[in-house]
């Protein structure tokens, strides 16, 4: 045999965890699931990171994993999940438009998922206020691209009105409860290959970033639907450690943010949709809500692909960036103890932002020289 035969193609998320999906989703048929083949994505154990952390803080036993979101083959974040999900059964019943409000990476699913099954799509996002891959990913099929002069809340405010209105179109925003059937699965993988490790455990500790706080209210369900459901799986629950941005952190403040402020545009809202469940996920979980600014997102961003060879777009180093921020902190409730094990969600792809990469990782463009082998050489000899 001169190479390895794959195993059976993989089908995505769904086909693989579909006993643990809601029996409407099951009379559905597995015939009629909408998939890009998402999810099945790394689970990356951060050597280099535990060193740095120990060094920069000291004391520091805990493993880390970060949940490589990027890796999703659909559109390259955690959206491919839900829309998965939520798409699938959209046109399962019948409707013909999907559409969302969307600071970027939800509109490239909403589009690439719907025109998958041959539906139309709309997505609306705040204008001047989206990441360039994003923008484009939304232009790539067949859609209706819109941006408002105001901002995500405004947004998710005329979509709601709108599926009020017209029954044939379906909200594909997270307050579609397919989307978290969908996201939940990241937990199932998680503790799926925890487990092939040290045997059936969750995490110790979960950092995820927050915005409308859909995710961390999937990742827990997810969680908490292993630890009670049958067969069980899990004996063990994380501690749910939500991060905002500062200018935007409406969670942490405890109330409404009108213009919500941040570099991390993804998650710049300040009036999320799932506040509730994502407060009834840290409470349940005895996690924490907190914030990082946008200094110390940055600065998370630029460090994690000196450190380890993954990256990231900026509103996912919000979870590095609390991860690093917990870390030193007084250890006074015994966080991060001898053997603890965290997962931090990286939500989304570096190259979703490439303007955002270019300023940070090309303050100094590769260097130009003459086309010789000695100008070549005295680059690789140099210091
Ligand atoms: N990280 C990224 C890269 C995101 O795109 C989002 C949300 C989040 C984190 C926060 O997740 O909203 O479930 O708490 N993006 C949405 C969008 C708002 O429209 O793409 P959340």
């Amino acid at each position: 045999m001169e190479y390895e035969p794959l195993q059976a193609p993989y089908k995505g998320i769904l086909n693989r965890y579909w006993n643990r999906m809601p029996a409407d989703m099951q009379s559905v048929g597995k015939d009629k699931i909408v998939t890009l083949g998402e999810g099945a994505t790394r689970l990356w154990r951060a050597r280099r990171l535990e060193e740095y952390i120990d060094d920069t803080y000291g004391n520091f036993r805990a493993k880390v994993y970060l949940k490589l979101e990027g890796d999703n083959r659909g559109t390259g974040s955690f959206k491919d999940r839900g829309m998965t999900a939520a798409v699938t059964m959209a046109a399962a019943h019948g409707k013909k438009i999907g559409i969302c409000a969307s600071t970027g990476n939800t509109a490239a699913a909403v589009v690439a998922y719907c025109h998958a099954v041959g539906m139309r799509s709309i997505v609306i996002m705040p204008y001047g206020a989206v990441a360039p891959g994003k923008l484009f990913q939304s232009k790539l099929h067949n859609t209706k691209a819109i941006q408002i002069r105001g901002n995500f809340d405004d947004a998710l405010d005329i979509v709601k009105e709108v599926v009020v209105q017209n029954s044939d179109i379906e909200l594909l925003n997270s307050l579609n409860t397919y989307r978290m059937e969908g996201q939940k699965t990241a937990s199932f993988e998680i503790v799926d290959e925890l487990s092939l490790l040290d045997g059936p455990s969750a995490p110790h500790y979960h950092f995820i970033p927050v915005g409308n706080g859909g995710n961390i209210t999937a990742y827990w369900k997810g969680y908490k639907e292993y630890y009670d459901g049958v067969p069980k799986r899990l004996n063990n629950l994380p501690k749910m450690m939500g991060y905002q941005a500062a200018g935007s952190a409406p969670i942490v403040l405890g109330k409404v943010v009108k213009e919500p402020k941040t570099i991390a545009s993804a998650i710049r809202i300040g009036n999320p949709a799932k506040w509730t469940e994502a407060e009834a996920a840290i409470r349940e979980s005895h996690g924490k809500i907190d914030s990082v600014t946008d200094k110390e997102i940055m600065a998370a961003y630029e460090l994690l692909p000196k450190l380890e060879p993954v990256s990231c777009e900026p509103s996912s180093a919000t979870a590095l960036a609390g991860l690093l921020k917990a870390a030193g902190e007084p250890r006074s409730e015994n966080y991060f103890g001898m053997g603890s094990v965290i997962v931090c969600t990286l939500t989304g792809s570096i190259f979703k932002d490439l303007k955002t990469a270019q300023k940070v990782f090309m303050k100094e463009p590769p260097i130009v020289i003459d086309a010789s082998y000695d100008a070549v050489m005295d680059i690789v000899r140099s210091k």
